[in-house]
């Protein structure tokens, strides 16, 4: 046989057992093809291969891969005619295969974890590292520490939840900057991600336990450009470019304190009712580290400045997804979580 004939051969049986293939209609009839095209002893593969010692040496390496591309395409047609004769012959028993498939439930994160984990991973790049502290603190630790005077009117800016004389749900995470700076020497770069608890109503903006993230850098010779610049990043990071602008602000445990604010996102700085006319939505509250915060935790403040801020996370999600109410975010409907969930 010459290398012609041989792979004329060849594509004659490859065209005439993928006919046979597609005309098999049950399983019996498609393990008769296999066996006439592909079969050990009486295949007509099998027969065609038997010339290939006849072939001259130097043609024999490129007959048998062709016989192998031949054989491996009439495999694949087999196999998928045999899930097709499968299911035909579901069909004639019981089921409806043009019935809709059932419905894929994908599980996905809630939007505010999706939040904190982007602001997270944006200081992660800046060197900050995650602390944790504990959701039942003590006046000292959650006010005192923090510099509140203990009749001072800002600490009713903070609707507490006592627990007992001494011990409360934390109304912020700054408490975790006293924990973190008793455990460690400066510099410290921290990120503090957690529910905080207020005794507010939960109406369309106030929500009784609530998310929130805090975050510290206490080093030598850092000033308020770093904590201006550091945020300004962020921002820019976390919106897509966007304006930024600071105020100044009041907190017992910075000064001087600031809050910052982006260009609306719903109306793009000309005036809507989500930025109550003012074409500006506030982010954070910030500030340098109050000296006297620095010396409650033993830490010389003389030789190391910090600067802070806190951060909702809940209101973030507002903010990118164009919430209008924050209970969306704390009522679990799953209704509105598929809509968003990340
Ligand atoms: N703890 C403040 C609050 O709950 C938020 C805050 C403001 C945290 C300024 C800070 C800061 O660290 O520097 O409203």
């Amino acid at each position: 046989m010459t290398i012609d004939e041989f792979l004329g051969a060849l594509d004659a049986l490859d065209a005439s057992a993928l006919a046979l293939i597609a005309s098999a209609s049950t399983p019996a009839e498609l393990e008769l093809a296999r066996n006439r095209v592909i079969g050990r002893k009486s295949g007509e593969l099998g027969a065609i291969m038997k010339a290939l010692p006849s072939l001259a040496p130097e043609e024999r390496r490129g007959a048998g891969a062709a016989v192998n591309r031949v054989k491996s395409v009439i495999e694949a047609a087999l196999a998928l005619r045999a899930s097709a004769v499968a299911a035909g012959g579901v069909i004639d028993s019981a089921r409806d295969l043009t019935m809709p498939a059932r419905r894929q439930w994908k599980g996905g994160r809630h939007p505010v974890t999706v939040v904190i984990e982007e602001v997270e991973e944006i200081f992660r790049e800046l060197g900050f590292t995650t602390a944790l502290g504990p959701e039942a603190e003590t006046e000292w630790y959650n006010f005192s520490a923090l510099n509140f005077p203990s009749d001072h009117p800002a600490m009713e800016m903070h609707d507490t939840l006592y627990l007992g004389d001494d011990t409360l749900l934390r109304t912020h995470t700054s408490p975790v900057q006293i924990r973190t700076m008793q455990r460690y020497p400066p510099p410290i770069r921290i990120l503090a991600p957690g529910n905080v608890y207020r005794r507010d109503f939960f109406d369309a903006s106030h929500a009784p336990m609530f998310a929130q993230i805090e975050g510290l850098a206490v080093d030598e010779g850092i000033g308020f450009v770093d904590l201006k610049a550091t945020l300004t990043h962020f921002a820019n990071r976390f919106f897509g470019a966007t304006k930024t602008r600071f105020r100044p602000s009041y907190f017992p445990f910075t000064e001087p304190s600031a809050e910052m604010d982006v260009e609306c996102r719903i109306c793009h700085g000309s005036g809507c009712s989500s930025c109550k006319n003012t074409g500006w939505m506030e982010i954070f509250g910030s500030g340098m580290v109050h000296p006297r915060v620095l010396e409650a935790v033993g830490v010389d403040a003389e030789r190391y400045t910090g600067w802070a801020f806190g951060m909702g996370p809940a209101r973030a999600a507002m903010l990118r997804y164009g919430l209008p109410d924050i209970r969306l975010l704390y009522d679990s409907d799953m209704r509105f979580l598929e809509q968003i969930a990340g």
